[in-house]
């Protein structure tokens, strides 16, 4: 009954909405496994590890684990993966069926030998590694986790491990508790507050289960698009995190205590492999986990620029037209985004005829005036046997399939369906190979891989996506269930590779660019993220930081919200607030739904544009200190936007801060996302001695300590960067990123409490793997001590000769009393030349007129 009334309500909602709010008819916990497994201890054995069959096993022991009832014996395995770092593997012993083991993400095999048994007696087994150990307890089984001493995390604290291995049900469970933490953070993706809620007293468990979920409820642990299974407990005194490698769908129960954080993970299926990180700090626990699923490579600079997108740009012209009117009204932009609607009745890696005649013409025009074009590609393909991706698909078993074995076939933006199974490697590579069509082969195009979850139109008893048990190839056959997260994870690694492939060679290619809407733990390999099919109000405009940052401290660092809101119409000041704040997160896009006015900024009113205009150029101004923290974010795993904590991590005053954003060390936007507000708290961490700077406010100095009663206007929203830092920017409006490449940098150096300053510069080409394949690129340091100046090479052996110079130095809080600098080490100027200004009463010293190479170090002092 219950399935029939939800799917009349979907088709009823279908109609009445159209296609652009998706339908909500989701699960809760008891409607799934998770009721089940939830009441756990309830209705479960118990375990106890043999401590007389425990054995070394490669990187560490195994044992048996035997049920009270005796009815059931597993495997488990502890491993020191990496320094820091360890691996719990439990399998069922003599299974017949092998599980569904997720842990293939993971780049690195357990290859610590240096670990050794330290103590060993009747009640436990301690294995050790440096400073890191674990107690492995036999009644009742759990292992303790230690960095330098201390204890940071238990596993199975409540013995509420589950291993169901009947016909049915094959649900695992186990829980963790989180020594001396505070707060909860992870676990993306919701529509939460950073700092995650118990889910107790009727709250349902936070849910990881990939889903199209458009106008989704906001602050809810409802399942969104994406499902990264990384959870860190956070203390002032210590932080540690846990990677439950299970891409099925998962439920996680958190009870924030006053002195421990416990949680319960539970998966539908899959294999029970958990990695646990020992900190002791939370960035270090970051750092841990980034590790094993690596890095994101760094984007091309148009990349982090402003994306102009629309449900749809309708035709060739349009999409021209929008691109004349941003440069005729002075708004920078760098590219622009193709909806479903330029396909052949979408069918994917076609053309329009008649809509999208010369889409070669088309890209060559945009990339005559620096800009890129990003084509949608959906998993779904249009049943049609005239169209080749079908054919091909059809006859070479390229799809997924029904448990008889037939193609499965289900209701999408094309009709009949069906999905590309990309865990088939050799459909997987076909896909890649369709980016080589002369129409999707020029540089300057890009892929957004959308309804990846994957979304499946009418399918309400399976929440609009896969049922279960289709079939998916991995050298056997796998049901949906297991791989069910990771599907659009999936996609987005045969896109990446496509577009690498289409150029033949490394040495030609330019940088990827995708933007996915489903993802899982590892995404920020391949694509940016975003925060999905939002709602024009402020809610989601708030909720949107929250999540970049819960997103930004599981690795995935390049992330944002559709400006202005997907559907609806936001009102001006809502329209004006997002594109400020939208400014200060990774990615920047503006995008709007097929059912609303059309919104580009040049459309409104001139005091309007005025605004966004100095929005867009104050993000255009900063794309130097954004192409740096990317990166630094490859050589250190450090995410590029990060909450005040990760920065202060002692400041427990800032740990439930997420309305505020720390790009790098040294910038905080404290965005406006409410309306009508004259003033603001924000929050200023750091103690007395740190010493923060208002952009927005002529610079003027603030201490770190605390809440600060800021009065703000429209013009802008409050910006500081931190004292001690050296912040490089371009200040020159221009039409694109990649239009400001010969304009030069200006230096703001800002001193702190002893006159000090440093900071870093990263600059290349801007888009090939030139840096990686010949070093071609520059890593510069600069430093400001005792009215001394001078830069470095940070990586001796890079080099490149195409950086635009140092035009301008603006010294913040400068000494008093300068009357000339003189400059060795750097040839290109006299000294004669440049001229020095102090300006608002001193506070600020300019020294303009420069022409610094970025080659040669340089040594400058203040006399
Ligand atoms: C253990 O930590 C201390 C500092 O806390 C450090 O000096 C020492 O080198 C570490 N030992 C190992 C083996 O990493
Ligand atoms: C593929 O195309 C060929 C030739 O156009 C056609 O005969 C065949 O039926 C198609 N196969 C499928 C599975 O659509
Ligand atoms: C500043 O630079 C000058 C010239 O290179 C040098 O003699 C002096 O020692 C420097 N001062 C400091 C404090 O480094």
């Amino acid at each position: 009954m219950l399935c029939v009334a939800k799917i009349i309500k979907s088709t009823l909602l279908l109609v009445l909405l159209f296609q652009t709010i998706s339908v909500h008819s989701w699960k809760s916990c008891h409607e799934t496994f998770c009721g089940r497994v939830r009441r756990s201890p309830e209705g479960f054995p118990r375990y106890s590890l043999d401590l007389t069959s425990i054995s070394e096993s490669g990187g560490g022991i195994a044992g048996d684990l035997v049920s009270e009832d005796n009815s059931k014996v597993l495997k488990l395995e502890v491993e020191l993966f990496t320094e820091t770092t360890f691996l719990v593997n439990v399998v069922e012993k003599n299974a017949k069926e092998k599980r569904y083991r997720a842990s293939e993400i993971l780049l690195k095999q357990a290859q610590i030998t240096s670990w050794k048994i330290e103590n060993r007696n009747d009640e436990s087994i301690t294995i050790k590694n440096g400073n890191t150990s674990a107690i492995i307890f036999g009644n009742p089984f759990k292992i303790e986790f230690y960095s330098h001493g201390k204890l940071i995390s238990i596993l199975n604290s409540k013995n509420r491990l589950v291993y169901e291995t009947d016909h049915q049900n094959s649900a695992i469970a186990l829980d963790i508790s989180f020594v001396q933490a505070q707060r909860a953070y992870g676990i993306p993706q919701h529509a939460d507050n950073m700092a995650l809620r118990s889910t107790i007293d009727n709250v349902d468990p936070y849910r990881l289960y990939n889903l199209d979920y458009g106008r989704y409820r906001i602050k809810s642990t409802e399942s969104l698009y994406g499902s990264v299974p990384v959870l860190y407990g956070y203390g002032v005194k210590q932080s540690s995190g846990i990677f439950w490698q299970n891409s099925a769908q998962t439920w996680i129960d958190i009870v924030n205590g006053p002195n421990q954080v416990d949680a319960f993970f539970m998966s539908e299926s899959g294999a029970l492999d958990v990695t646990i990180f020992t900190g002791p700090t939370l960035a270090e626990s970051l750092r841990q986990y980034v590790v094993l699923t690596s890095v994101a490579p760094l984007p091309q600079y148009f990349a982090l620029g402003y994306h102009q997108s629309r449900y749809s740009y309708m035709t060739q012209h349009e999409v021209l037209d929008v691109v004349d009117q941003f440069d005729k009204n002075d708004l920078p932009m760098d590219s622009v985004w193709l909806d479903i609607d330029y396909t052949d009745n979408k069918k994917y890696f076609t053309w329009d005829p008649i809509r999208f005649p010369d889409p070669i013409s088309m890209q060559n025009k945009l990339a005559s005036t620096n800009r890129n074009l990003i084509a949608i590609i959906d998993p779904h393909i249009k049943v049609d046997s005239t169209y080749f991706v079908h054919n091909i698909s059809s006859t070479n078993g390229f799809y997924v399939r029904n448990p008889d074995g037939t193609d499965y076939v289900g209701k999408c933006w094309p009709g009949d369906s069906s999905w590309l199974d990309f865990s088939n490697v050799l459909a997987a590579k076909f896909y890649a190979s369709l980016f080589s069509l002369d129409t999707f082969k020029a540089k300057n195009v890009h892929i957004w891989n959308d309804m990846n979850e994957p979304a499946i139109f009418e399918n309400g008893e399976y929440e609009n996506t896969m049922s279960g048990d289709l079939l998916h190839f991995r050298n056997r056959d796998v049901k949906h269930r297991d791989v069910h997260n990771r599907y659009g994870y999936e996609q987005t690694a045969f896109t990446f590779l496509g577009l690498m492939e289409r150029f033949g060679s490394p040495h030609k290619a330019v940088r990827p660019f995708i933007l996915t809407r489903s993802h899982y733990a590892g995404s920020q390999l391949y694509s940016a993220i975003w925060t999905g099919d939002t709602y024009a109000s402020w809610e989601y405009l708030q909720i949107s930081f929250p999540m970049c940052l819960t997103e930004a401290l599981v690795g995935i660092s390049f992330c944002g919200a559709d400006v202005g809101g997907f559907a609806g119409i936001p009102d001006d000041e809502l329209y004006l607030r997002w594109y400020q704040a939208g400014a200060w997160l990774p990615f920047y896009r503006g995008h709007s739904a097929i059912d609303v006015p059309r919104r580009e900024p040049y459309l409104y009113p001139e005091k309007m544009k005025s605004r966004i205009r100095t929005a867009l150029n104050q993000r255009y101004a900063h794309l130097p200190v954004w192409y740096t923290q990317f990166w630094e974010h490859t050589r250190s795993g450090d995410p590029v936007i990060r909450p005040i904590i990760y920065n202060f991590p002692s400041e427990e005053d800032a740990m439930s801060i997420d309305q505020e954003v720390c790009v790098g060390d040294n910038i905080l936007a404290a965005p406006i996302l409410k309306p009508d507000v004259f003033a603001v708290s924000v929050y200023l961490p750091g103690g007395e001695s740190e010493v923060w700077y208002n952009i927005d406010d002529n610079y003027k100095e603030l201490r770190g300590t605390g809440r600060h009663i800021l009065y703000v206007d429209l013009d802008s929203i409050p910006v500081f960067y931190r004292g001690g830092s050296i912040i490089p920017r371009k200040d020159i409006p221009r039409q694109s990123a990649a239009a400001t490449k010969n304009d030069p940098y200006t230096l703001y150096v800002c001193l702190d409490e002893n006159n000090e300053a440093k900071g870093t510069l990263y600059v290349d080409d801007y888009e090939s793997f030139s840096y990686r394949l010949y070093k071609t690129y520059l890593y510069l340091g600069f430093k400001f001590s005792d009215n001394n100046f001078s830069s470095y090479k940070i990586d001796k052996n890079a080099d490149y000769d195409g950086a635009a110079d140092i035009g301008q130095i603006i010294i913040l809080r400068p000494p008093k009393g300068i009357r000339r600098i003189k400059l060795t080490g750097n040839n290109k100027k006299e000294v004669s030349d440049m001229s020095l200004t102090y300006s608002a009463d001193n506070r600020i010293l300019i020294i303009d007129n420069l022409l610094l190479d970025l080659r040669t170090p340089f040594h400058m002092q203040l006399l």
